[in-house]
């Protein structure tokens, strides 16, 4: 039988190595004993951006970019969409398994009844300025309830955890809405709790005069929907500044905003409002060919909302996405958008460049057309996206506090600076001009 291990000769010194592979992984700290010499450090990988390197084992997310699969513990994700919910996925993504009935109702409870938010943070979102970004006032307000709740740095304590948990997947619509209030001069709406996790966030946005709000079934079921589609992704960029941030014992509310601000990057999160400005930028459909012809030749900018470090086929959210966003039209109208960002992915899938490269629309390219429709102006995108993805990003802190292999991240580099040089003083640098001489004073 094949043995599980790999082996390594070194050229240098001519010895061969054995090094056990696990899980079609070898442990980079296992290529440390491949020395030149005895002062040789040893040996280190190299992986800019982390292409081929795993940091963690995980059991949340699963993705074959291959197939265009995606699993959130082991359930595919056309199933969730079509019958899940959100919050029932974000138990399931923190708990591992669906919830039982008793279960189910005790979540939601929690999940409801901690959305309120103290009211110095509304003076804090207050303090924006009136322009200022929604995500810029998400990423501080998110960093800010650290300091109304001390005891969340406690993070090896469970029952803490647990609290934590609750108060962040509850309050941080809270917080979308007041900032997206606070951008329109409209009073901020205080959550309903008899409304479902969607509907009120609704309400706390687009609410006016009524007594009570009642959501549209149909924008509350796809905003309900899409928080699932964008509810873990396993170790994307913000997951992994979770994980980093989290690896040092820092708060979940600080981690959270590290992985928000991770997220507002316009190459992650970002993309969505990168999507739509490039939409409006193209303008019609007889502008798309002339488009392309910039992207493929570096001329403009990336195709938005296309390719993925991972999915080499079709993003299985986007698929899901295109469903849905039929049904937010019938509702709301159709985008005029649509049919450009349509034209574009016809000529892209059958375009050599896009085809070599195997790029395919992601879960960006629909979904701010659908935000758009329903009401929601672009910098809100990204708000809707870190809503969606705060119970991976929780799921995924967790994990990592209670992964016995896990330590404070801490990456090594390959040193390409100076050699040590001596410190020299400012006046004996070269292109620093003489200082000037003050005249001798004259004797009095
Ligand atoms: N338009 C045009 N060319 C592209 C694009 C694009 N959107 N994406 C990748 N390429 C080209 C790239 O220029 C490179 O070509 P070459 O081999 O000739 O240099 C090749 O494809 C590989 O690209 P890469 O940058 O090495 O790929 P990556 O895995 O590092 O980047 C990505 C992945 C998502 C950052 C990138 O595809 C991109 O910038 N896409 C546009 C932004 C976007 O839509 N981001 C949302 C991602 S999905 C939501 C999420 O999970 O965050």
């Amino acid at each position: 039988m094949a043995k599980n291990t790999l082996s390594i000769t070194d050229n240098r010194t001519g010895k061969t190595y054995e090094l056990p592979v696990t899980d079609d992984t070898i442990k980079a700290i296992d290529l440390r004993p491949l020395k030149f010499d005895d002062t040789d450090f040893g040996l280190m990988s190299y992986d800019p951006a982390f292409t081929n390197t795993a940091s963690c084992r995980s059991q949340i997310t699963f993705i074959d970019g291959d197939r265009g699969i995606l699993w959130y513990r082991g359930y595919p994700i056309e199933q969730l969409a079509e019958m899940s919910t959100f919050p029932e996925t974000a138990y399931l993504l923190l708990h591992g398994e669906l919830p039982t009935q008793a279960e189910y109702e005790q979540w939601i409870y929690e999940i409801t009844h901690h959305t309120f938010l103290h009211e110095n943070v509304k003076k804090l979102v207050e303090g924006f300025r009136y322009d200022a970004h929604p995500m810029g006032m998400l990423v501080s307000t998110l960093a800010a309830l650290s300091t109304f709740y001390p005891e969340s740095k406690e993070v090896r304590d469970p029952e803490v955890r647990r609290k934590q948990i609750y108060r962040l997947i509850a309050k941080t619509p809270t917080l979308a809405a007041f900032a997206y209030r606070h951008s329109r001069g409209l009073p901020y709406v205080q959550p309903d709790n008899d409304l479902s996790y969607a509907g009120n966030f609704l309400n706390m946005l687009f609410r006016m005069s009524e007594v009570s709000y009642e959501p549209n079934p149909v924008l509350e079921k796809a905003l309900d929907v899409l928080f699932i589609l964008h509810a873990d992704h396993e170790q994307n960029c913000s997951a992994n500044a979770m994980r980093s941030v989290g690896s040092s014992l820092a708060d979940p509310y600080c981690s959270s905003a590290a992985a928000a601000a991770a997220l507002y990057g316009p190459l992650h999160g970002g993309a969505n409002e990168a999507v739509l400005r490039m939409l409006h930028e193209i303008g019609t459909v007889k502008n798309v060919p002339k488009f392309i012809e910039k992207v493929k030749t570096g001329e403009g900018t990336r195709l938005m909302g296309f390719g993925h470090r991972i999915y080499k086929n079709y993003d299985p959210r986007a698929k899901i996405i295109k469903q849905i966003a039929d049904q937010v039209f019938e509702v709301m109208g159709r985008n005029p958008l649509l049919d450009i960002a349509l034209e574009l992915e016809r000529i892209a899938l059958q375009d050599d460049y896009f085809v070599k490269r195997k790029l395919y629309p992601n879960v960006d390219f629909y979904s701010g057309i659908i935000y758009q429709a329903m009401g929601f102006p672009v910098e809100m995108f990204p708000v809707l996206f870190a809503i969606g993805r705060m119970p991976g990003w929780l799921a995924q802190w967790q994990e990592m506090l209670l992964d016995a292999e896990q330590k404070i991240a801490r990456p090594r580099q390959v040193y390409t600076g100076h050699k040590q040089r001596d410190y020299l003083p400012l006046e004996r640098r070269g292109g620093v001009p003489e200082p000037e001489r003050k005249p001798a004073r004259a004797a009095t």
